[in-house]
């Protein structure tokens, strides 16, 4: 949530703020800005409401010249979406531009101070507090931008991602971080400073990532160094980015969503590489052959996540219990961070998060660790804070996603759960050699699975057209594919702004169904499973008062298309890893539907792709 850039070098600022902030756009659109210092050494500040490229148009005629500036992209928490609240945010002396990713808990205690001492605001935000603290510290303290920030740093209670920038000081950015991401470029003669490797990679692969409580002092024409707001020294670990410029396009296709869709042959295919042997009879994951004693002896499995990553790990929490006999449950981060949950030195929490940076998740882990749990990481960002705060993990490695809504992430991560299962399973001897053979055989078939499952689009798309205007959708789903609804559900909601609710299919009839008429279309995931005649009935159930059917069914099914309104038909799949194929028709289904509406499907109003914030 919200995105910041930076740069300091020997080359114009802007277009390089500019470009990043149109990577980072998925981080956050209310709003957008940034801030030069020109070569006269004064400091320009522009900032507009809406996306970056109505702040583009803003800056047209006026002075953007300058080789230092940060700029960045904002998610609304504190303030409303105001030119006004836009960041950077700048001191009384008009000297000092700061851009800020995350929350100042205490901003209230300090703003209050400030006043007390004349200081005065202008926007509501958070961020203008620890702006105007450096301005207080430095000119009370008449010490150097580096101590009065870190001093403010020492001072706020939150979580931030900051840059600052001084004209008194024109050679130099300082950047911190705490809770919140940040990446720093390291150039020919420049850096880079951004909230994740997107606005960095034009320019170079070499990169660090700052730590909690570090501060960066990035001065022109020298190494970077790093201190912790303690004032130690820390070590400046400079690491390679594996990532292509190619990947963060549209490459083609009118909206990241649809081709991060369509990726998904692709991206399952590098997800299973080098982890399956190739015969099907053997899975290979370094964290759980690395760590064999925590798995053999776990109580129990605890899995901690958000979003459409807590509906992987739905599906992962039946498969770790099918495969590996070991008790699992599944959280809500957000939820278990503040329950005082039971957390034992024998359990393994397992965190599930496409960016790797959300808040309740991070904090979660933090929890799991503190009280002495193994922590299990599967994550999309390599180099991200989970990631990094986990023991050890696995990567779903399915590339950047941008697309606000998770696509192909959800696949990559209920297909290494899969192999997560199936990896602790055979070290536990609970799985039998046939059993694994053949799931791990259907996941190497997968990337052709989903490419016979894409040829669906025509259909969905022109099925789509029949419900644009519906205002309310039902999803149902049992077994392996009950989260599969959950998904499809949030997947329609997200983008469509269409209200729609995912059940367990038997349970409609303990409530929901007294809300199905002609009206209410309701969209049910039937694969030929163990649970298929109980679905049929279901589906009898919703007919017989009148409600329009889409069978997401298994090709061969007779029985359901005589009584749908609409089939879509996937290939045949083991039931266990039925939702990654179950996926793909759901995510077109919500894609044609909101592009039928006219939404923007890859921005949708008031979310952010990472949810750095609580
Ligand atoms: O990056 P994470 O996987 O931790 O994100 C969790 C959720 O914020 C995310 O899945 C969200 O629900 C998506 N917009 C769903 O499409």
């Amino acid at each position: 949530m919200c995105g910041i850039v930076g740069y300091i070098g020997h080359r114009e600022a802007y277009d390089i703020l500019v470009k990043g902030l149109h990577r980072l756009e998925y981080r956050g659109y209310d709003s957008a800005g940034v801030a030069m210092i020109n070569p006269e050494g004064k400091l320009n500040i522009y900032k507009h409401t809406g996306k970056v490229a109505e702040l583009e148009a803003f800056c047209q005629s006026k002075d953007i010249t300058g080789t230092v500036g940060i700029a960045h992209t904002r998610w609304a928490t504190h303030g409303e979406p105001s030119d006004v609240n836009a960041h950077p945010h700048y001191s009384t002396n008009g000297k000092i531009a700061i851009v800020h990713n995350g929350t100042i808990e205490n901003y209230n205690v300090l703003k209050q101070a400030l006043m007390q001492h004349g200081c005065e605001f202008v926007s509501q935000t958070d961020t203008e507090v620890v702006v105007k603290l450096i301005e207080y510290i430095q000119s009370n303290n008449n010490c150097t931008l580096l101590d009065a920030v870190r001093e403010a740093l020492n001072q706020v209670i939150g979580a931030y991602a900051i840059a600052v920038i001084d004209s008194d000081c024109p050679d130099t950015v300082i950047a911190a971080r705490k809770s919140s991401p940040l990446v720093i470029g390291i150039g020919d003669d420049e850096t880079f400073i951004a909230s994740d490797a997107s606005p960095i990679i034009d320019y170079t692969n070499r990169v660090v990532y700052l730590r909690d409580n570090e501060i960066a002092i990035i001065t022109r024409d020298e190494p970077l160094k790093v201190i912790t707001t303690d004032n130690e020294e820390s070590t400046v670990d400079i690491q390679t980015l594996r990532m292509s410029v190619s990947q963060l396009e549209k490459g083609g296709y009118p909206h990241f969503m649809l081709k991060e869709i369509f990726e998904q042959t692709n991206t399952i295919f590098d997800c299973i590489r080098g982890r399956i042997a190739a015969d099907g009879t053997a899975i290979k994951l370094s964290g759980v052959s690395d760590h064999p004693d925590r798995f053999i002896n776990a109580g129990r499995i605890l899995i901690v996540a958000c979003g459409t990553s807590w509906h992987a790990g739905l599906i992962g929490a039946r498969l770790i219990e099918n495969f590996a006999r070991i008790p699992t449950r599944v959280e809500y981060a957000s939820e278990f961070r503040y329950a005082n949950p039971v957390i034992r030195p024998d359990d393994v929490v397992i965190a599930i998060s496409q960016s790797g940076e959300t808040a309740d998740t991070l904090a979660a882990i933090k929890l799991a660790k503190e009280q002495g749990a193994f922590v299990y990481g599967v994550c999309n960002v390599v180099g991200s804070s989970i990631a990094r705060e986990t023991h050890t993990g696995t990567y779903i490695h399915v590339g950047p996603e941008i697309g606000v809504a998770s696509t192909k992430a959800f696949t990559g991560q209920v297909t290494v759960l899969a192999m997560l299962a199936l990896a602790i399973g055979q070290l536990k001897g609970t799985v039998s050699k046939e059993q694994l053979t053949e799931v791990a055989r259907s996941l190497q078939s997968l990337p052709a699975l989903i490419t016979e499952t894409l040829k669906l689009n025509p259909q969905i798309e022109k099925l789509s057209a029949t419900y644009t205007y519906v205002r309310n959708f039902l999803y149902l789903g049992r077994g392996y594919n009950y989260p599969s609804a959950l998904e499809g559900a949030l997947k329609l909601k997200e983008i469509s702004y269409i209200h729609a609710e995912g059940y367990p299919a038997a349970e409609m009839k303990h409530g929901p169904i007294a809300l199905i008429d002609k009206e209410m279309p309701t969209v049910v995931i039937a694969p030929d499973d163990d649970l298929h005649e109980k679905v049929i009935s279901n589906i009898q159930q919703v007919k017989a008062r009148g409600g329009s059917v889409i069978a997401i069914v298994t090709k061969g099914d007779t029985t359901i298309p005589a009584i749908a309104d609409h089939v879509l038909e996937i290939p045949p799949v083991p039931e266990a890893i039925s939702p990654v194929i179950a996926a793909i028709p759901l995510q077109l289904l919500a894609y044609h539907i909101a592009i039928m509406k006219g939404c923007n499907v890859d921005m949708p109003r008031n979310l952010a792709k990472s949810v750095t914030v609580e």
